[in-house]
């Protein structure tokens, strides 16, 4: 049986946004301390709304694959949509994860947190 889904497998092979956006507002950081991957999700705001996002991940096929759905799922939401984004979520769209790669879509899901948290600390600052 494969291990990863078919939606897995694609987003694997073709990651959606991936890289910097050609203008971003803020980025978030996230690492896994047991495996050491790490990604970066980077957003545009305008108007609460995520406008564009992309990411950099170097990590597993999984962690490609949740970072890349979850910039799917967060593109186009206002900010209170986009972090209440769970690893449920990001798991259900990419139809399962195998019990052993779930912490892979909690990166993802913590990583468009980091970045909304990242975004709001720029703003008040200003
Ligand atoms: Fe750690 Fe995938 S093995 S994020």
């Amino acid at each position: 049986m494969a291990l990863y889904s078919d939606v897995v497998m694609d987003h694997f092979k073709n990651p959606r946004n991936i890289g910097k956006p050609k203008k971003w507002d803020a980025v978030g950081q996230v690492g896994n301390a047991i495996c050491g991957d790490v990604m970066y999700i980077y957003i545009k705001v305008d108007d609460n709304i995520i406008s564009d996002i992309g990411f950099e991940t170097m990590g597993c096929a999984a962690a490609i694959a949740t970072s890349s759905m979850v910039t799917e799922i967060a593109m186009g939401k206002t900010l209170e949509v986009a972090e209440n984004i769970t690893r449920e979520k990001v798991a259900e769209n990419l139809k399962g994860l195998p019990p052993v790669k779930m912490h892979c879509s909690n990166l993802a899901a913590d990583g468009i947190r980091e970045a909304i948290k990242n975004y709001k600390e720029k703003v008040n600052k200003e």
